[in-house]
């Protein structure tokens, strides 16, 4: 007899980190988990009502943490320690992302990116990994970015971050396989979230990120908690080092 879809995607009794919860693809994908079961820590840079409220929707709790430096990192990490007592499933899913090419290369930006999108996947899965080992169960999953396929000019260092931090995510999920965790990298194309907002004002520039989008319009933050579940559950549970694009075809 096999499985029901609810067992197959129920995350009854796991708790799950996911980290800039407080808006946009984070709060849906958190939302959703917390929809399938699963106990949600939300997460912002810093304390804010949208953070409370997101949390409290679902019954979850929230910490706080400034992704940018390491010690904010370990800030987010000490408290998620005392709010819960392990987490089964990581969401990385905060990022650092500035309009910036050729020319204007700029060293505390460079710093910011690289810590925020790369160092701080490092420092997260360091921490709640070997707890993930021992109960022989775990998931991680990444943001990743239609960039780090699909270079853009205008984000040149974005593009590169989430390319390293692509390499990590196949490096653990090859790492971490034998031990029952799963790490892979879910990647949005353009979905309708607060950072999409200024820039999509310009309707030349709207008119020509949507040419790129052969599905010929762009994502909503509901688009990403599905892919999210899928990779989250025990339905997903073969599914390990890959990037899966949710991108109306962005990608291609
Ligand atoms: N939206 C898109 O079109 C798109 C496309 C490709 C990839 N992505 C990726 O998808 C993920 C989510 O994007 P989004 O558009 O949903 O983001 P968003 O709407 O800009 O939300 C960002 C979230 O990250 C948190 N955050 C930002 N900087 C942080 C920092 N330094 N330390 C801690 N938390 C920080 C924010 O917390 P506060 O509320 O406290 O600021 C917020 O919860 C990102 O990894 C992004 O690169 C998005």
């Amino acid at each position: 007899m096999g499985k029901s879809i609810e067992s197959m995607f129920s995350l009854a009794g796991r708790t799950a980190l996911v980290t800039g919860s407080s808006r946009g693809i984070g709060r849906e994908i958190a939302r959703t988990l917390a929809m399938a079961g699963a106990r949600v820590v939300f997460h912002g840079s810093c304390e804010s009502e949208a953070l409370r409220e997101a949390a409290a929707e679902c019954g979850g709790v929230f910490v706080v943490g400034d992704l940018t430096t390491e010690e904010g990192v370990k800030s987010l990490i000490e408290s998620c320690q005392k709010a819960v007592s392990s987490i089964d499933i990581l969401v990385l899913n905060a990022s650092a992302q500035k309009y910036m090419t050729l020319g204007e290369f700029d060293e505390t930006e460079f710093q910011k990116e690289f810590q925020t999108n790369v160092g701080a996947t490092f420092q997260l899965v360091e921490a709640f990994s070997p707890a993930m080992c021992e109960r022989k169960w775990g998931r991680i999953i990444t943001l990743g970015s239609v960039n780090q396929q699909r270079p853009s000019p205008r984000l040149t260092l974005y593009s590169a971050t989430k390319a390293a931090q692509m390499n990590l995510t196949a490096n653990f999920a090859k790492t971490l396989a034998p031990y029952g965790i799963t790490v892979n990298c879910l990647v949005p194309g353009v979905i309708l979230t607060d950072r999409n907002i200024e820039p999509l004002k310009d309707d030349s520039y709207r008119q020509k990120v949507l040419a790129l989008v052969p599905g010929g319009n762009f994502g909503e933050v509901e688009d990403c908690a599905g892919a999210a579940l899928l990779l989250a559950s025990d339905a997903g549970r073969y599914i390990t080092g890959i990037e899966l694009p949710v991108t109306g075809g962005m990608h291609l």
